[in-house]
């Protein structure tokens, strides 16, 4: 059963803001309906009414219990989840040498666990409609390595390895799980980790030579969670300017 698309229902993880929140309204945009969570229930309480919204609850993804209460109630209220975009994520900004366990274990829970647990939650549900999308939020650094950035980049990498894995373990449902690897992208998440010298480091190896707006992340993420995408899976979509595509830069040869 492929549920119509108005009925759809689409989870969105760290949709409190940033490119969460621009992933949810664009989903919401194109006629799903839309369940935001997020840690932070301040912020998520603080967002207007909108048609589109049809429900938002607190959530640590990293709290397995949490989680499967969440999606259980959720199926009970709405139907089962339709669309999932894995997007909740922290970094930790630390020299290899020096990087805390404890920072380590933290961003690996939120951003590899909290993936795995909300991904089975959600697949669970898609399994019995035969039908799902997971979109999740990679990066550019889990493609490429940057100092300071051995639980993120590894996390990263990680939850390309992840999209791979239930791609292929999920298309027998119905299921696809692709990746979208955004690059630098200007959002509260930069305002805290890019500093001046990073921002300019970012702008001089990007072709394009600046940062995303979350708009455009969201727009990948809604083509890989349509109908048009049913035969596209276990992808990364780099959504980076032309990042990872590049090499040396900033040499003017005058031709
Ligand atoms: N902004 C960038 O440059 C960039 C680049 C590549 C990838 N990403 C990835 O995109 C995703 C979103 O990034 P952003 O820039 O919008 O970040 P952000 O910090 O602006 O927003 C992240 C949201 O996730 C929520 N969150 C954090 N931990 C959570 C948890 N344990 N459970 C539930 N919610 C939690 C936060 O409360 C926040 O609302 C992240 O996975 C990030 O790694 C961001």
């Amino acid at each position: 059963m492929n549920p119509t698309r108005t009925s759809r229902l689409a989870v969105v993880t760290g949709a409190a803001t940033g490119i969460g929140l621009a992933v949810a309204r664009r989903l919401g945009a194109g006629g799903l309906r839309v369940v935001l969570l997020d840690r932070d229930g301040e912020s998520l309480a603080a967002l207007a009414e909108e048609a589109w919204i049809a429900d938002r609850l607190p959530l640590d993804v990293s709290d397995p219990t949490a989680v499967d209460a969440a999606f259980r109630m959720l199926a009970e209220r709405h139907g089962p989840a339709g669309v999932l975009a894995n997007n909740a994520g922290i970094a930790a900004v630390h020299a290899f040498l020096d990087h805390p366990a404890e920072a380590w274990n933290r961003v690996l829970a939120v951003n590899v666990t909290g993936a795995f647990l909300c991904g089975q939650a959600a697949a669970r549900q898609m399994a019995g409609a035969g039908w799902g999308r997971i979109v999740n939020i990679a990066s550019i650094s889990g493609v490429r390595a940057s100092l300071d950035r051995a639980a993120y980049g590894t996390s990263k990498a990680a939850v390309i390895g992840l999209t791979r894995q239930m791609a292929v373990e999920l298309a027998r449902f119905g299921i696809t799980a692709n990746a979208v690897a955004p690059g630098a992208t200007e959002t509260d998440f930069v305002q805290r980790h890019h500093p001046a010298a990073i921002r300019a480091a970012f702008d001089a190896a990007t072709p394009d030579g600046r940062y995303a707006a979350p708009e455009e992340i969201a727009e990948a993420v809604a083509v890989l969670a349509s109908d048009a995408a049913a035969h596209v899976n276990g992808v990364v979509l780099p959504v980076d300017g032309g990042f990872l595509a590049a090499g040396v830069l900033g040499a003017d040869t005058g031709r």
